[in-house]
């Protein structure tokens, strides 16, 4: 069968490395391209992570460079979750690959005239890439098929009590991808909070044995801790790695072990709530038209079958 070509656009970040881990092993989408925007750490970081996973795991995919800050605002990064360098503190060999020499809103860009209308986009990074892409190329919204976001909070924030990380650092860029008429699928956290694996679970993949499967086995240990002390991560007490961007790929991939809903989906932009993701989903009132889709639960044993068994084709 013909996998779909996605681009993946990220800001590793130990989730955006586990997301790429899986991505190699999907069975329905093929990556084509990876692009790298400022996000969990600055620019240079992410990059380069982009470069060093997608080599240390002899997966042959273009790295472009996309945005070094957001739209309008002054960047914010997430080190306390993803460490100063977006690895935890793990080393990848320094890569000896370099980013295509295209910026990556101009490599979204040929890719999706190269492919017809056919690119899908997995983004799981703050939105400032693609919005400068549909900013430079009006004519982009008809060319890209789907986008798949891993963003916004419905129920529960992180970076505020009322937003979700990706969305915060740039809600400008949210909002244009939002209002662009490309069809999307937003994974906001209550979905990507569903989706943990736990330590007790992670040891199967531990046992796998293979240096892929280490170093996600690796990271996803560190990540079930803060970096900057030994707290659980989730306030549920359970101690697990809350796979968001993994949860946004495998979505993309197979969406059969997943509900979601056609609703209204947009973002404030200003005052102290700027980055909260709004939606008619469990209003009484509805919106009058509907621009996305809302991904609400995910059967989570199901979830972590489907790691192991991408994983376990290492
Ligand atoms: C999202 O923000 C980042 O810290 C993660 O990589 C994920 O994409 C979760 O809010
Ligand atoms: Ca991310």
């Amino acid at each position: 069968m013909n996998r779909r070509p996605i681009i993946i656009d990220c800001d590793p970040g130990y989730d955006d490395i586990q997301a790429l881990i899986l991505a190699k092993q999907c069975e329905n989408v093929r990556v084509v391209a990876v692009t790298a925007v400022s996000g969990n750490v600055a620019l240079k970081y992410t990059e380069k992570n982009a470069l060093a996973i997608t080599e240390y795991l002899g997966f042959d995919v273009p790295v472009a460079s996309g945005a070094e800050r957001p739209l309008f605002r002054d960047p914010l990064f997430a080190e306390e979750h993803h460490g100063e360098e977006g690895l935890l503190g793990m080393n990848l060999p320094e890569p000896s690959k370099k980013v295509v020499d295209k910026k990556a809103w101009d490599f979204i860009y040929d890719i999706a005239v190269e492919l017809k209308g056919e690119l899908e986009i997995v983004a799981v990074g703050p939105l400032t890439n693609i919005a400068i892409a549909l900013m430079k190329y009006p004519e982009l919204k008809d060319l890209v098929k789907t986008i798949y976001i891993m963003g916004g909070a419905i129920l529960s924030g992180n970076s505020r009590f009322s937003t979700e990380f990706n969305i915060h650092v740039d809600p400008e860029a949210a909002k244009r991808v939002f209002e662009s008429g490309i069809p999307f699928y937003l994974c906001p956290l209550d979905l990507t909070r569903q989706s943990y694996i736990t330590d007790e679970e992670i040891v199967k993949v531990e046992e796998m044995g293979n240096k892929e499967t280490k170093f996600f086995a690796d990271i996803t240990k560190l990540s079930m801790v803060t970096f900057s002390g030994n707290l659980p991560q989730r306030k549920d007490g359970i101690v697990g790695s809350n796979m968001h961007d993994p949860c946004t790929l495998l979505f993309a991939d197979d969406n059969s072990i997943f509900d979601f809903e056609e609703c209204y989906i947009n973002v404030e932009t200003f005052g102290k709530n700027a980055g909260k993701t709004v939606t008619d989903c469990y209003s009484d009132k509805q919106a009058e038209v509907k621009n996305g889709y809302l991904v609400k639960s995910v059967d989570r044993k199901a979830f972590v079958e489907r790691v192991y068994s991408l994983l376990s084709k290492y």
